[in-house]
C-alpha cells in the first residue's frame, strides 16, 4: 500500500515538473521559474507534505517493512531533490541565452517620419536669420486691417486712383461701421510700428497678404511678403542698395548685384522697381531671366515724408527706406519652383520634397 503511494507520488511529481517546465514557455527553453520550483519542492518534500507523512508513519511498520519502505521512500525523496537541483542549475546556467537574445546591430533601423517645414517657412526663417544678424527686429501686424493702415497712412488717400493698384477682400460690416479688409501688403505694418517706436529703427515684417487676383503661375490671391523698414537720420538710397545686396548675397549664397529702376508707389519717394542679377546665370542671360540677366523682385524706395507724418513723426526730420518683396518669389528662385499656386495647393507630392 505504502509502496504504491510512494510510487504514485513520484509519478505525480514527474508529471507536475513537466507541466511547470512547459509553462515557462518556449522562450525559457522549457524551464520552470524559480518560484514554481520552490512551490513544488515544498509540496512534495516540505514539512507538511504527504511524503513526510509517509516517512512519519514508518514507525508503525514491522522492522522488515520499515527497512524496505524506508529505503524506497528515502531514495524517492532523494531523486526528487536531485531532479529539482538539476532544474535549478539549468535555470541559473541558462538565464542568459546568448543565442536567443543576440541583437544584430547591423540591421537597418526603422525610420520614423518626422514632420518638416514648409518651403515658405524655410525661406522665412532664412530671411529672419540674416536680418537679425544685421541688427534688425522682426515685427508683426494683423492680417485683417483698417483702410487707414493698409492705405491712408501709406499716402494712398480714398478716391485716389492709386488705390486701384491693389484690390483686396473686404469683410462685411454693420451699417455705419468701417469695412475692414484683408491686408494687401505688409506695408500696412509700417505706420503701426512707427506709432509705437521712434527712430532709429530697423525692422522686417514677414507676413501673409491677400489680393483679389486672377491667379496664374506667378500670382496667387494669398501670398507672403516681407517688408523692410528703416528710419533714422542720414539714411539714403545707397544704404537701401547695400543692405539689399548684402541680404540677397547671403540668401542665395552667391554674389548678387542689385538694380533699381524708377517706379511709383505712393508711400515712397523716390520709388523703385527692384531687380537682382539672375541667380541662375549670374547676369549673362539665360532662360530663367529671359535673356536679360535680371530678375524682378519687388518694390522699394525712400519713405515718403507723408508716411512719417501719418505715423506722428515731424516732417523732414528723418529719412528711411522700405521695400516689400514676395516670399514665394524668393522660394521659387531658391528651389526652382515654377508655379506659385503650388504653395497653397496642399499637394503632399509637392510639400514632401522639402
Ligand atoms: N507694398 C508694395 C507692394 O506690395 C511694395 C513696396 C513696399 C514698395 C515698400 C515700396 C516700398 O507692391
Amino acid at each position: 500500500m505504502l509502496k504504491e503511494k510512494i510510487e504514485n507520488l513520484k509519478k505525480q511529481f514527474l508529471a507536475e515538473i513537466e507541466k511547470i517546465s512547459a509553462q515557462g514557455g518556449s522562450a525559457s527553453g522549457g524551464r520552470p521559474s524559480d518560484e514554481a520550483l520552490f512551490e513544488l519542492e515544498k509540496k512534495y518534500t516540505g514539512r507538511k507534505s504527504e511524503f513526510i507523512g509517509i516517512l512519519k508513519s514508518l514507525k508503525d511498520l514491522s522492522p522488515e517493512e520499515k527497512k524496505q519502505i524506508g529505503e524506497l521512500a528515502n531514495n524517492t525523496k532523494n531523486q526528487i531533490w536531485e531532479i529539482i537541483k538539476n532544474k535549478r542549475q539549468e535555470i541559473s546556467e541558462n538565464s542568459f541565452d546568448a543565442e536567443k537574445e543576440k541583437i544584430d546591430v547591423t540591421i537597418p533601423g526603422k525610420k520614423k517620419s518626422a514632420g518638416h517645414f514648409n518651403p515658405i517657412s524655410l525661406v522665412r526663417r532664412d530671411i529672419e536669420d540674416i536680418f537679425v544678424s544685421m541688427g534688425y527686429e522682426i515685427a508683426d501686424g494683423p492680417e485683417v486691417e483698417t483702410g487707414w493702415y493698409n492705405f491712408d497712412a501709406l499716402n494712398i488717400p480714398k478716391d485716389h486712383p492709386a488705390r486701384d493698384m491693389q484690390d483686396t477682400f473686404f469683410l462685411d460690416a454693420k451699417d455705419g461701421e468701417e469695412k475692414l479688409s484683408m491686408r494687401s501688403q505688409t506695408s500696412a505694418v509700417q505706420a503701426r510700428y512707427m506709432e509705437k517706436n521712434k527712430p532709429p529703427l530697423r525692422i522686417i515684417v514677414p507676413g501673409k497678404c491677400y489680393r483679389r487676383e486672377a491667379t496664374d503661375t506667378t500670382h496667387d490671391h494669398t501670398f507672403y511678403q516681407f517688408e523692410a523698414l528703416i528710419a533714422g537720420e542720414n539714411v539714403n538710397v545707397g544704404n537701401l542698395k547695400f543692405t539689399a545686396q548684402e541680404f540677397f548675397s547671403a540668401f542665395f549664397k552667391q554674389d548678387v548685384t542689385v538694380r533699381l529702376r524708377p517706379s511709383y508707389f505712393p508711400f515712397v519717394e523716390p520709388g523703385f522697381e527692384f531687380d537682382i542679377s539672375c541667380t541662375v546665370c549670374g547676369g549673362k542671360g539665360c532662360r530663367a531671366c529671359k535673356g536679360g540677366g535680371w530678375l524682378e523682385i519687388g518694390g522699394a524706395g525712400m519713405v515718403n515724408q507723408n508716411v512719417f507724418v501719418s505715423a506722428g513723426y515731424p516732417r523732414n526730420k528723418y529719412q528711411g527706406f522700405a521695400w516689400g518683396f514676395g516670399l514665394e518669389r524668393l522660394a521659387m528662385m531658391k528651389y526652382k519652383i515654377d508655379d506659385v499656386r503650388l504653395f497653397h495647393s496642399g499637394d503632399l507630392r509637392f510639400i514632401k520634397q522639402f
